[in-house]
């Protein structure tokens, strides 16, 4: 696999400022063409600082015309201190005046299949307005971990392997090990995707996957680009 063809690499001590960045110039240039700006969000770790000051960015996002995602979701209630839901939440969704409809969130508190599937019929639905194979996001923001995972596709997983699905059951060595994920197919259809990394402890990983190694490195845009995010100590 190589190495998708339209990558940038943002190196910056100023993580957040770039991912923000990043993330309007996605919003402007979807609602100007299409009138809705399809921001799929991270789970983990990294990314709440940047969603903190997203939400401090409140009268310059069109929230009624913003659709949110999740490209992965743990299989625990949506309140649960694992709930990748519940740190969007907390960092950003409980301060921004977003239509509750507008937020795909993936009911973690079903089991994992039936999660998969309610999810599954909200992108379909709105793909098919869109006249879309699939659902395309205008930016995927992903972490990485450590084994080079990605959402949570990890490393040797059957979920690797799904080449119809757009999100379906998973589960992994980071606990909690029952997920919700989306599928190679689903990211790759994004316009841009970007790895958010903050810690300089991924170096290694982050270059592998950036020669197309681990599952992070299969994550290729048919028709979009990957932007690596890398955050630098000053
Ligand atoms: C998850 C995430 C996962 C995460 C990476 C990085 O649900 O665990 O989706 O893919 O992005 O493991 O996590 P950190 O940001 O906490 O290092």
């Amino acid at each position: 696999m190589q190495t998708p063809s339209h990558t940038r690499i943002l190196r910056t001590p100023d993580f957040a400022g770039a991912a923000l960045g990043l993330i309007l110039e996605c919003h402007d240039q979807a609602i100007a063409e299409r009138g809705l700006f399809r921001l799929g969000l991270a789970g983990g770790s990294t990314p709440r600082k940047v969603y903190e000051q997203l939400a401090d960015l409140n009268d310059r996002i069109r929230w009624e015309k913003t659709q949110i995602t999740f490209g992965d979701e743990r299989c625990v209630p949506p309140d649960h201190a694992d709930s990748n839901f519940r740190m969007a939440n907390e960092s950003l969704l409980s301060k921004v005046p977003i239509p509750q409809g507008n937020v795909f969130r993936i009911q973690g508190e079903l089991p994992a299949p039936e999660a998969a599937a309610l999810c599954e019929r909200q992108l379909q639905a709105v793909a098919t307005r869109f006249a879309e194979e699939r659902y395309r996001h205008d930016l995927l923001l992903l972490g990485i971990g450590e084994d080079g995972h990605t959402a949570s596709l990890f490393p040797g997983s059957a979920a690797l392997l799904e080449a119809t699905k757009n999100v379906i059951p998973a589960t992994g060595p980071k606990p909690p090990p029952q997920r919700v994920t989306f599928t190679f197919p689903l990211i790759n259809a994004s316009r841009t995707v970007a790895f958010l990394v903050n810690d300089p402890a991924k170096d290694a990983i982050v270059a592998e996957a950036r020669s197309g190694q681990h599952p992070s490195g299969k994550v290729s845009p048919v028709d979009g680009e990957v932007v690596w995010i890398l955050g630098e100590r000053k």
